[in-house]
């Protein structure tokens, strides 16, 4: 068992806080893959497997995790001395002209731990940094280092979706996160994910649905549950999450974060109450597929 960490960045769309729901959910498997890996909230949650495979169509994102999975001590050194300030987040964002890979990841790493709510479309990422709200500078070189230990053979790529899964092994298990469907997604990613995008998706699930397992992650609409008439199953799910606002920090409100309820469709084409023997108890396996 190796440790389960929070991913390294701030990610608009993350799972951080449905990640006990979804983990739960996951049936035994060999081969773990993310076509949408994004901060990758559920891998970082989970314990590795034989095979781990973490794809993103962003490149710079991907080119960070190599970087800090391969080079984590000269990220850290890149980015020593920083301090989280409006100024040099402006600086990466607009200025800087990075040569090289490494150059690359200091400036996504730097901006994406000093934006508010991890929006890496750089026409909407804005700052967003409170001492007891973000990671700290001091902190980043720990959390590098944890972070590279558990990407040590992990396969990163980045590639569209599509290519993924029609090289995913047989009987892996693949956690689907894709962009929402009704959602104005534009804005939070850097490249966009359109309508036919997400017929594309439906269209290869269905060609391999009996190649591995899938759970696959949504917003509730008429439309996603026709695309997925064909899945054995779909679970509506809810959880609460907080957002510590840090603009908000500064005049003194809403120092606990305001409470928020995610809702989500879990559509998966296995039979979800016949994987007992990787949960604790029946109950607890009950309890995760009860619809909210
Ligand atoms: C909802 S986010 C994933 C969030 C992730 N599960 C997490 O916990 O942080 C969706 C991701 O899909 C990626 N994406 C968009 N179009 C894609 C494509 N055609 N192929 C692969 N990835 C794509 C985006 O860059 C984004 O990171």
């Amino acid at each position: 068992m190796d440790k389960e960490i929070n991913s390294p960045f701030r990610y608009a769309g993350g799972k951080f806080y449905a990640r006990k729901l979804i983990t739960e959910h996951i049936p035994n498997h060999n081969y773990y893959i993310e076509p949408f890996a994004g901060g990758a909230s559920i891998f970082f949650a989970k314990s590795r497997v034989s095979g781990n495979w973490l794809n993103d169509i962003d490149k710079d994102l991907i080119n960070c995790l190599v970087i800090i999975r391969d080079y984590p001590n000269e990220l850290i050194k890149s980015l020593s001395g920083e301090q989280a300030t409006k100024e040099r987040h402006a600086y990466y964002k607009n200025e800087y002209k990075p040569k090289t890979k490494l150059d690359r990841a200091t400036r996504w790493f730097y901006v994406n731990r000093t934006s508010y709510s991890g929006i890496m479309n750089m026409q909407n990422c804005y700052w967003g940094y409170g001492d007891k709200y973000s990671m700290r500078p001091e902190n980043w070189p720990r959390n590098i280092l944890r972070t590279s230990a558990k990407l040590q053979g992990v396969k990163l790529t980045s590639l569209d979706f599509e290519k993924v899964i029609e090289e995913a092994p047989k009987n892996s298990f693949l956690f689907i996160d894709p962009p929402y469907f009704n959602a104005d997604q534009e804005k939070f990613y850097a490249y966009s994910f359109k309508k036919d995008d997400h017929f594309r998706l439906s269209k290869i699930l269905k060609k391999y649905k009996d190649k591995f397992k899938f759970l696959l992650t949504y917003d509730d609409s008429q439309e996603i549950r026709d695309l997925y008439d064909w899945a054995n199953a779909m679970h509506k799910k809810q959880w609460n999450y907080t957002i510590n606002r840090t603009d908000d920090q500064k005049n003194g409100t809403n120092k606990k974060g305001a409470r928020y309820k995610g809702h989500e469709l879990f559509i998966v084409n296995y039979n979800s109450e016949k994987q007992a023997p990787l949960f604790d108890s029946q109950s607890t396996l009950y309890k995760v597929l009860e619809e909210a």
